[in-house]
């Protein structure tokens, strides 16, 4: 059998991870600037994550949702307080679109109604609900167009408004910082109109943190940058550092209803015991504050440099985009290939910046020259 060849792939075959570096299969170094998609918060291999791998996969890695799991309320009452979310409920499942289509879901349910509104460029996930309101007609299918969308542009309040005013509207979806769209980040003002306007009139404003959330940004949601609390939010990437695992936090104004949600794999005992272990290893290691203080070395670094063709900078913690007036490419083939360093990308013009919330000043230092040299 032959894969399905869907991803357009780099000529790299990682082997193995330590911290923010991984290996190639023949022993070369590459400096992980990219953390495989946001997904490394703590860093490869962290030694606490391998006991807590090994300690509870000889436990037990899997059983149904059908039996009490005290794991899943370890994870709940250790998130709730870090994240500042204590007095909300957490639904747990696998990955990120997913996360958004319970929330999208969960809106719709309390509602009562299906229209959504959702920002130009963003990006939600793959699958039914979560991919409508995606704003990529290229990775839509017919069968995905279910339910009518409103994409507006980001900081235009006032469509939000007369969209709004019709009634229909069932929730507004929006990240904290847009990842797949090339790092645009909201401003404060609108956010907070945004959250006035959805509260005034019933409606659900989910805060899509998967890429944005659990530090990133330097503070645990990048939403907290703004001063706003939205009614739902959705986690993955970071979240267990790599095993697939995500969640949806829901504010006390949903009750829940047995059976309305639910997944075989999501919450199971593996992921619940790494979940916590990056949380400890998050506040243990001040990694917030890290990926705050080194997002800020990284960016008056860059401001320093002579960019030929930038056409803007824009980040916050460890969420960076260097934009170009021209494509990335050349210089991310260089990055990769002979400066040995991993980058993310957004559309043609927008390289990315999204590296372990643990890298040192050292590591930013390595990864200015580098980028120096592949300009
Ligand atoms: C903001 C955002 N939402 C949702 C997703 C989808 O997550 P997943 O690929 O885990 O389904 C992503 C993935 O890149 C994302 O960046």
């Amino acid at each position: 059998m032959k894969l399905f060849d869907v991803y357009p792939l780099f000529d790299v075959t990682v082997d193995h991870g330590k911290g923010c570096y991984v290996w190639d299969e023949k022993g070369q170094e590459y400096l992980d600037f990219y953390g495989g998609h946001a997904v490394i918060s703590i860093g490869h291999s962290h030694p606490r994550y391998l006991q807590t791998m090994q300690e509870q996969a000889s436990k037990l890695v899997f059983y149904s949702n059908a039996v009490k799991n005290p794991l899943q309320v370890k994870l709940a009452e250790k998130l709730g307080p870090i994240c500042g979310y204590d007095d909300y409920q957490l639904f747990l499942i696998n990955s990120g679109a997913e996360a958004n289509e319970n929330a999208l879901k969960l809106a719709s349910f309390y509602t009562g109604k299906k229209k959504i509104i959702a920002f130009t460029h963003a990006f939600h996930g793959r699958t039914s609900a979560a991919v409508n309101v995606t704003q990529n007609p290229k990775i839509q299918a017919p069968i995905n167009a279910t339910f009518p969308v409103d994409f507006l542009e980001l900081g235009d309040i006032k469509g939000v408004q007369e969209a709004i005013a019709k009634g229909d509207v069932a929730a507004v979806i929006i990240e904290g910082i847009s990842g797949v769209g090339g790092i645009h980040i909201p401003t404060a003002e609108f956010m907070q109109e945004l959250r006035k306007v959805t509260a005034d009139n019933h409606v659900v404003l989910i805060l899509d943190e998967i890429q944005s959330g659990y530090g990133r940004s330097g503070k645990f949601f990048a939403h907290q940058w703004f001063g706003i609390r939205p009614d739902i939010i959705t986690v993955a990437k970071g979240i267990a550092n790599g095993y697939p695992f995500a969640g949806v936090l829901i504010s006390p104004m949903f009750a829940p209803v047995y059976g309305q949600l639910g997944t075989t794999f999501g919450g199971n005992h593996l992921g619940c015991a790494l979940a916590c272990t990056v949380l400890d290893v998050i506040q243990e290691e001040h990694l917030i504050e890290n990926a705050r203080q080194q997002g800020e070395y990284l960016m008056e670094g860059l401001k320093s440099m002579n960019i030929p063709g930038l056409k803007e900078l824009r980040g916050l913690g460890l969420m960076i985009g260097i934009e170009f007036d021209h494509p990335y490419k050349e210089v991310r083939n260089r990055l990769l290939y002979e400066q040995h360093v991993f980058t993310g990308a957004a559309g043609t013009n927008v390289l990315r910046i999204l590296p372990p919330l643990c890298i040192t000043q050292r590591d930013c230092d390595i990864f200015l020259n580098r980028f120096a040299a592949a300009l």
